[in-house]
């Protein structure tokens, strides 16, 4: 839904060729954790490129109501005035951290540790998703959290004002419990360890890192076991956030499957806790090529050309790749059902429990625009009709998903009947320019 909560309905109609670049926003996930350790340093932390999406702007707003001076300069400058490890001051009124899992599970961890009692809430779609994973570890710090039913928001946390440093062991793939471990662990005199049994995107510990902390990985039998010490004083950074590979995704599957199409994409980051989309449409036989490699800011980065790619084949995607594409294989599987045979996606039981059940969410849809699925708990196929050969014609639900809205819309530019969603509000999360970017390449897509 809109701000407002009106929701925006939009169709997708057959377009081409798509054509030009897709200057793409700044990465969420690095926007959040700049606003939050820029708020925990001691001194000026300045930003260029944040992610102006509702989320971010959700976070920034917590960390303005924790005390942090946060100053919006305009074109994506933004600058933040921190109040240092530990300073959190006890924000007067609820954290409303909108649609954003990162936002709030990243936040609770940041305050766990503070001697500080804060109420946090957010939008249905936040309110319905679980949050023992992040109220279990900072429970070992000693903070303590009382919230609905099945431990949903609104959720009250008490901090922990004597926290003892723990280990642990994260139970999911999840790169915001792992956040939210270290970031708690940032107050608490000795070491913190933190081990995940699967890599996920690790931009909390190369920004920690950056910001002066102590921290260490190192791979073992048992994982990665990421070690770090706390009650450093972090140092303000400056901070250019690369462009979101999540978002280019969008742009970059239209253009695979819209006919005649050439796009590129400049600025990518393709930190290989990130880009396993990408590598997976290649190896489909995707028209997708990396120009001008180079490393910026300690991190893999291109400009990725996208071209119409009428002959990919449905592939199985490698379980241990699902960290590294989560949240892309709503996307992909509207790639595959314009591929020929199966995409068989396994080792994806996470997707249950985003911004809606994306298995859910886009099974549904797909079928209603005439694609078979099949799915089990932690898997699904789809099975590829062939470039074109989608039916089409039907509207599809979004559960305030913006992923599932942008998905649904790429795969009406290539459908034979247009493809409609009951609510792109949610787009404005993530991606605030989705329709211009799109249509400025060429896409049909209206709001209806
Ligand atoms: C994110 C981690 C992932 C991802 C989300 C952003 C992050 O969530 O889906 O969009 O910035 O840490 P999980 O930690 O639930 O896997």
């Amino acid at each position: 839904m809109s701000a407002h909560g009106t929701p925006i309905p939009m169709t997708a109609y057959a377009s081409g060729p798509l054509t030009g670049e897709a200057h793409v926003p700044g990465d969420k996930s690095i926007s959040h954790r700049s606003l939050i350790l820029g708020a925990m340093a001691v001194g000026e932390t300045k930003i260029t490129g944040l992610l102006e999406g509702q989320d971010v702007l959700d976070t920034a707003k917590a960390m303005q109501a924790f005390g942090a001076e946060v100053t919006n300069h305009g074109g994506g400058n933004w600058s933040v005035k921190g109040v240092g490890v530990g300073g959190f001051a006890e924000p007067d009124n609820v954290i409303d951290c909108g649609n954003s899992g990162t936002g709030v599970r990243l936040i609770m961890g940041a305050m766990a540790t503070c001697p500080i009692t804060v109420t946090f809430t957010g939008d249905a779609s936040l309110n319905k998703r679980p949050m023992a994973r992040v109220t279990d570890p900072i429970a070992l710090f000693g903070a303590q959290a009382v919230g609905r039913s099945g431990g949903r928001l609104p959720m009250t946390i008490v901090g922990a004002a004597e926290p003892t440093p723990v280990r642990y062991t994260v139970p999911m793939p999840s790169a915001q419990v792992k956040s939210a471990v270290l970031l708690a662990g940032l107050n608490v005199p000795g070491e913190t360890v933190v081990i995940e049994k699967e890599a996920t995107r690790d931009h909390t510990e190369r920004m920690l890192a950056g910001f002066g902390a102590e921290i260490s990985t190192v791979e073992t039998e048992e994982g990665r076991v990421i070690t770090l010490k706390g009650q450093p004083e972090l140092k303000p950074q400056d901070i250019t956030v690369p462009r979101d590979p999540s978002s280019a995704a969008f742009p970059v599957c239209a253009a695979l499957v819209t006919p005649g199409s050439d796009v590129l994409i400049p600025n990518i980051g393709l930190n290989p806790t990130r880009a396993g989309l990408f590598t997976t449409l290649r190896e489909m036989g995707a028209d997708l090529t990396y120009e001008n490699e180079r490393v910026e800011g300690g991190e893999p980065m291109a400009d990725l050309r996208a071209k119409y790619s009428p002959n990919m084949k449905g592939i199985t995607v490698p379980p241990e790749r699902a960290a590294s594409m989560i949240d892309e294989y709503p996307v992909l599987s509207v790639v595959a059902a314009n591929a020929t045979d199966d995409t068989v996606m396994r080792g994806v039981k996470e997707l249950r429990v985003k911004e809606s059940d994306r298995i859910d969410a886009m099974a549904k849809g797909l079928r209603a625009n005439g694609v078979e699925v099949e799915e089990g708990d932690d898997w699904w196929i789809v099975k590829g009709l062939g470039a074109g050969n989608v039916p089409g014609g039907a509207t599809c639900e979004t559960h305030l998903d913006h992923r599932i809205a942008m998905s649904f819309l790429v795969g009406g530019l290539c459908s034979q009947k247009p493809i409609s969603v009951d609510d792109g509000g949610a787009i404005a999360t993530s991606f605030p320019i989705f329709e211009t970017l799109m249509s400025g390449l060429g896409a049909k897509i209206e709001r209806t």
